[in-house]
């Protein structure tokens, strides 16, 4: 049996930065899903789809084939073939990640890819539904998370890094309206699983963080 680790959380909370460090310190895979949603959220950018349009989403959805591959370690997003992982890390990309993840076909849509990966690899794997839809019997879940003001300065300091201009309040502005459809959409809604560890990450460092996390994995394992 394989073990797995899920990590859930509201964006900007650290999920990726210590989900990719845990699974690298214990050997297990790193699945990134919101980098799933992103990739549909690109074609759909790309497909001029108006996503309020559900015979346009089927429509679309129908010429749209995910998968992932693993370069140097890292998870690499494939959309009809094509490494798209350099495309996807704008807001405009997360926002329409964002709205397309509750609608319902899209989910369906990537569901089945993570839980295969889950059940052919020990893996640590991050998103928004993880603990408490795709894998429910995951060994340890993790619900992570900070306050809107560190979130929004984390991914402020993330884009500049990257030398991507940007405004703290209107990022700040995005993470607060982006928790709230995430949290509040019909489907698999962001929330915390009944057996999940809160963690509030606002005053750790990533190695106190991914420390903590190992430490709930060894007591377990
Ligand atoms: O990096 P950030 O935390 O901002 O977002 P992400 O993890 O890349 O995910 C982008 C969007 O996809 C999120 O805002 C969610 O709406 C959606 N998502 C989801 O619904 N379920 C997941 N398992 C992962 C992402």
């Amino acid at each position: 049996m394989t073990y797995n680790i899920a990590i859930d959380g509201p964006a900007g909370a650290g999920k990726s930065t210590i989900a990719r460090r845990v699974a690298k310190e214990l050997s297990f895979v790193y699945v990134d899903t919101g980098a799933m949603y992103r990739a549909i959220g690109l074609f759909l950018i790309r497909n001029n789809t108006d996503i309020r349009d559900m015979e346009q989403v089927k429509k679309a959805l129908s010429k749209v084939s995910i998968s992932i591959a693993y370069k140097d370690g890292e998870q690499q997003v494939m959309l009809n073939g094509e490494n798209v992982s350099g495309l996807i890390r704008t807001e405009a990309v997360g926002n329409m990640a964002s709205a397309a993840a509750a609608i319902p076909s899209v989910r369906e849509k990537l569901l089945d890819l993570q839980r295969k990966l889950a059940q052919t690899n020990n893996v640590v794997m991050d998103g928004r539904d993880i603990g408490t839809n795709i894998l429910p019997d995951a060994q340890l879940k993790i619900y992570l998370t900070a306050s809107a003001d560190t979130r929004a300065q984390r991914r402020y300091d993330e884009l500049c890094k990257k030398g991507i201009a940007c405004d703290f309040l209107e990022i700040k502005e995005d993470i607060i309206k982006r928790d709230d459809q995430d949290m509040h959409r019909a489907i698999a809604p962001l929330s915390q699983a009944e057996d999940a560890v809160y963690l509030d990450s606002s005053e750790m460092t990533i190695d106190e963080v991914t420390k903590k996390i190992k430490s709930f994995y060894k007591e377990q394992a």
